[in-house]
């Protein structure tokens, strides 16, 4: 089939290259053009493993194209998809106006039967709005062709975004007729090979199925950071306690690592969307506040163990942070929980020697201030560093040389935000290890490391009467 793809951003450049690897004739379009240069000379624009020898295997073969010309890009085009970004809108909805204008603009030229199908994450309605419009403008311009409207979102992670683009878990397809489904199906049949994966609903559904998930995935990451906080009081080992959980067919594996909290360009904003669909249709919607509620408080968690172990005083202190990018395997800083710790940091008045092995270059072109430095290394960020804190979960952070860390960090603590480090290799080394809901630091620094310390925060005098 004859492809084109508007917003060749993660989704849609992952979706070019896979739809074109399957065969398809397939041309991306945008509208920033030092992208479609960059990947006209092949150049990915982002970090996604296996990403460029898919572009790049798919542009030798002819089957992939890019341009920044609508009008060239969808000539000849049996399917549209639309996979722009939707970013949180000024009302916490998503901003579905990009979307919009582009499908406005496409009905200004299409002259030809197709079938124009939504990636992007949009609020339930949105394919119908998009249908009428197409409806009504190319009535008025008489243009003699039909344009159909589908729903597919996409539920691929970013990190191994092209494997599961492969073998995807399930393809959601929405359409308002069986003809609609019956081609993309046609489209997804290499992806589905024994006919199991794909689920055909109607528009409205498979657009909120998309929010459905998110919902539950952010539901728990909050719910097991929350477990683990109240785990760590209670003297329970949060490590083990995972292992039952993910052990639990019931319950599953994935999702159930404590830590600093989700982040990225998704669970939050989606997030934030459905409460303010919610609110729209007058549902309260509590557990969606909630999971918002907890995740706000849990980089603010890790910065507080830090306060408390520099007792208030960030002046003259420098803190290590290993991980830039909202998880491993991406270089995406958007809503990046290490963005969000290092900028209180910094506000408290500490320097920050910062390291990603791949998101650095992100964060140079968004995010400059005079107390960040960007090391070259993760030792380097070491160099000078009181501490150090490992906010994102990248392979070359698992084993670091713990010896080499006790000697060279100035006041030796590891902040593990991700859980990565057993207790036990660290504390025999002289090191101070914080993780979360393991080691919460509130009640056993006060007691054992500096009981005669002035008080710092309101639940600090709680912790001690605890602990009496
Ligand atoms: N990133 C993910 O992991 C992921 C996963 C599933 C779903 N989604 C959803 O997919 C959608 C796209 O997300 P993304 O992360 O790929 O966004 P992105 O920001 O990486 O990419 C969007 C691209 O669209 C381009 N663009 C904007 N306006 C345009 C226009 N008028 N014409 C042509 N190009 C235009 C931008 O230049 C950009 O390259 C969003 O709705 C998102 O919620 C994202």
């Amino acid at each position: 089939m004859n492809i084109a793809i508007i917003g060749t951003g993660y989704v849609g450049l992952v979706t070019g290259a896979c739809l074109a690897e399957s065969g398809n004739s397939v041309i991306c379009i945008d509208n920033d053009e030092q992208k479609i240069a960059g990947l006209r000379a092949g150049t990915v624009p982002f970090h996604e493993p296996l990403l460029d020898a898919v572009v790049l295997q798919a542009g030798r073969q002819g089957n992939l194209q890019f341009t920044t010309r609508l009008d060239e890009g969808t000539r000849l085009a049996d399917i549209v998809f639309l996979a722009l970004g939707t970013p949180t809108g000024s009302d916490g909805n998503a901003d579905i106006g990009p979307l919009l204008q582009c499908a406005h603009e496409l009905a200004e030229i299409l002259d030809h039967d197709c079938l124009v199908v939504v990636k992007s994450t949009v609020p339930p309605g949105t394919c119908e709005d998009i249908q009428a419009l197409f409806d009504t403008m190319l009535g008025r311009r008489a243009a003699g062709c039909a344009v159909k409207v589908a729903s597919n979102p996409e539920f691929l992670a970013e990190g191994s975004a092209v494997t599961d683009f492969r073998l995807p878990a399930r393809i959601v397809v929405g359409t308002s007729d069986d003809a609609d489904a019956e081609t993309l199906k046609q489209l997804y049949a290499p992806f589905d090979p024994d006919g199991t994966r794909l689920i055909e609903m109607n528009l409205r559904s498979a657009e909120f199925a998309k929010y459905a998930c998110n919902a539950m995935l952010a539901a728990r990451i909050s719910l097991i950071n929350e477990l683990a906080n109240i785990a760590g009081p209670l003297g329970a080992d949060i490590g083990p306690v995972c292992q039952v959980l993910k052990s639990d067919p019931r319950i599953g594996p994935r999702y159930l690592e404590p830590g600093a909290g989700y982040g990225g360009s998704c669970l939050p904003k989606d997030l934030r969307a459905l409460i303010r669909m919610a609110g729209d249709k007058g549902e309260t919607a509590p557990m969606l506040h909630s999971i918002e509620e907890v995740n706000r408080r849990q980089v603010g968690l890790v910065f507080n163990a830090i306060e408390k172990y520099f007792w208030g005083r960030f002046q003259g202190r420098c803190v290590a942070v290993w991980g830039l990018a909202f998880k491993a395997g991406t270089d995406d800083i958007r809503e990046s929980p290490s963005l969000a710790l290092i900028r209180a940091l910094l506000d408290a008045g500490a320097q920050v020697r910062a390291y990603d092995p791949i998101a650095e270059p992100a964060v140079e072109s968004s995010f400059t201030h005079p107390g960040l430095v960007l090391a070259d290394s993760a030792e380097q960020a070491c160099l000078d560093a009181d501490v150090l804190v490992v906010m994102t979960e990248w392979e070359e952070f698992m084993t670091p040389d713990f010896r080499w860390l006790a000697s060279t960090l100035r006041s030796p603590a590891i902040f593990d935000a991700r859980n990565l480090y057993q207790d036990k290799d660290l504390k025999s080394l002289g090191l101070r290890h914080y993780q979360p809901g393991r080691t919460f630091p509130a009640h056993s620094m006060l007691k054992t490391v500096w009981p005669q310390a002035p008080l710092l925060r309101d639940d600090i005098p709680q912790a001690r009467q605890q602990h009496a």
